[in-house]
Formats: C-alpha cells, sequence, structure tokens
C-alpha cells in the first residue's frame, strides 16, 4: 500500500545513511522526494546514485536535490524552495543531516564543538523554519520529521558535543508541535539507536561491534531501513493525531541502558 501518494517531501543529508533510506522508502510509497546534500563531490556522486534509483523505480520527475551546507538558513531555504520549484508544494519535511565527531570532552577544540552544534541543531532549527514558513503559507498542514538520537536521553563520554545537540532536536520538535498545531502541522522526533551508517561504522567493528549488537535486546545493530518504515508512518496520514512524540526505533537497546 503506497502511503505518502501525491506528498512532497524535503529531506537534509540524504545522500547516505538514514536520510537515503528515508528518501528511498518514501519515493516508494509513492511520494516526490527532494533532498540537500552537502556540497562536496562523493555527496553529490551519492545523490546522482539515489536519484538514479528512485527514476528508475518510479520514472523521472520525482525526484530533484540540492547542495548546501545545511548550518547556513539559506542552505534549508535554499531546499524548501527547490522542493517548491519541483513539486509545487511541500508536505513532509525530514530533518536529518547531522555530524558526530567523536572527540574527549577535556581536550575538545572549541571548534570541534562549534561546528557539531552548527550543523546539528542550529541545521536543524534554520531548516525547520523554513519548512513550516512554507507549510503555513500552503494552509495545508504538514509532517515534520527530526532524527534525533537516544543520545538525547542518555549520556555518551565522548558524545558531550553531540548528546546536546539531539537532546535539542528532540526539544526542537516538542516546541514546534505546540507552536504549529494551530496550523496542522505535526512535528516528531526520531530517535534512532545504533545505526550502521558512515557515522559510526568505524566504531562498530569486530568485538566492540558484537558488545554494542549483545546489548540490543532484538539482538542486532539497526541499519539505516529500519528508520524508513517509521518516518513514511510519521509522515503518512496514519499518524494524523501524533505529535510532539519521541518515537524510539533502537532495537530495545534504551529500555535495556535502564
Ligand atoms: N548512525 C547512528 O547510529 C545514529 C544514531 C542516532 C542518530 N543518528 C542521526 O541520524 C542522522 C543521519 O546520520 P547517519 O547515521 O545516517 O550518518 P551519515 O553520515 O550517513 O549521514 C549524515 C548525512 O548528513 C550529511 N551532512 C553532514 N554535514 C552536513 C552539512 N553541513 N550540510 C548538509 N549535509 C550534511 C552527510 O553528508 C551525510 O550524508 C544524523 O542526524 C545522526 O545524528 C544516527
Amino acid at each position: 500500500m503506497a502511503l505518502l501518494t501525491g506528498k512532497a517531501v524535503a529531506i537534509t543529508g540524504a545522500a547516505s545513511g538514514i536520510g537515503r533510506a528515508i528518501a528511498l522508502e518514501m519515493a516508494r510509497h509513492g511520494a516526490s522526494v527532494c533532498i540537500n546534500y552537502y556540497p562536496d563531490e562523493p555527496s553529490a556522486a551519492a545523490a546522482a546514485a539515489l536519484g538514479a534509483q528512485i527514476a528508475a523505480e518510479r520514472g523521472p520527475g520525482v525526484f530533484a536535490s540540492v547542495a548546501g551546507d545545511i548550518s547556513t538558513p539559506e542552505a534549508g531555504q535554499a531546499l524548501v524552495a527547490a522542493a517548491v520549484a519541483h513539486f509545487g508544494k511541500l508536505d513532509v519535511f525530514v530533518s536529518n543531516a547531522g555530524i558526530c565527531p567523536f572527540a574527549e570532552f577535556t581536550t575538545m577544540p572549541a571548534d570541534t564543538y562549534r561546528r557539531t552544534v552548527a550543523v546539528n541543531l542550529d541545521g536543524a532549527f534554520f531548516a525547520t523554519q523554513a519548512a513550516a514558513r512554507q507549510m503555513q503559507a500552503q494552509g495545508t498542514g504538514g509532517s515534520i520529521i527530526g532524527v534525533s538520537s537516544i543520545s538525547a536521553l542518555v549520556g555518551g563520554g565522548l558524545q558531550t558535543h553531540y548528546t546536546p545537540t539531539k537532546a535539542g532536536v528532540l526539544s526542537l520538535m516538542q516546541s514546534c508541535a505546540v507552536a504549529l498545531g494551530q496550523h496542522g502541522i505535526r512535528c516528531n522526533a526520531l530517535l534512532p539507536g545504533t545505526i550502521r551508517t558512515g557515522l559510526n561504522e568505524a566504531d562498530l567493528v569486530g568485538a566492540k561491534g558484537a558488545a554494542m549488537a549483545a546489548r540490543v535486546p532484538l539482538g542486532r545493530l539497526g541499519e539505516p531501513a529500519d528508520l524508513a518504515g517509521p518516518a513514511v508512518f510519521l509522515a503518512s496520514d496514519l499518524s494524523c493525531y501524533v505529535t510532539g512524540a519521541q518515537v524510539l526505533v533502537d532495537g530495545g537497546l534504551f529500555v535495556n541502558l535502564q
């Protein structure tokens, strides 16, 4: 069953990992998808490959992409403008782009902290703001999904710069749910557990990866595609009375940390 037929979607940082999986699954559910990708050659090539795959499955005209450093307000605005230029509207926005450069707290350079906050939190704020402005102007409601993390709820010794940004994305979605509910715009947070992507795969090899997987009640680490179904649900009208929610997609890891 196609759950997103006729919907126009914009996703940040979707050339790889979780964002890519969400883009692909939403396209498979009938959506038109516009992605933002980081302005470098590998990301441009990955975005083009995703576009080719979606075109092969769905035909032409349902995919668009735009480069931009999402830490700037202009990149979020450009993504929303591209979605509207290609598809005439915006129904669903996913704030996904993020970085997680593991670092010791006491020796962390200020630039590492500032860059992480700029991409993960400033980027989420400004792009969500651009999406909300568009949805509000359209007057037909919408769904906004912020990719947070279970790190929003638990500490991480090498993530003292990262976990506050993910708690920030969760809080942003909660406050936006309150601010935008009157416009029929729903805002929810997805909280992935440990998902094998370019963000962390170097840290998940060998015995360490096996030990991480052993802590997951469902018995394995997550894959990007594990986030796609929950994202489609939150984007679709099946979740029409769900807003301000935190949806953990972690194989049960969080409750096993209690
Ligand atoms: N992998 C995990 O275990 C995990 C767990 C919890 C939350 N998350 C979150 O999921 C989201 C996606 O991460 P992922 O795991 O798929 O990793 P990933 O590295 O595959 O994806 C992140 C994407 O964001 C893009 N990006 C980075 N900086 C950007 C910028 N300034 N402008 C535009 N794009 C930028 C990257 O190019 C990349 O395509 C992140 O927000 C991350 O915090 C991941």
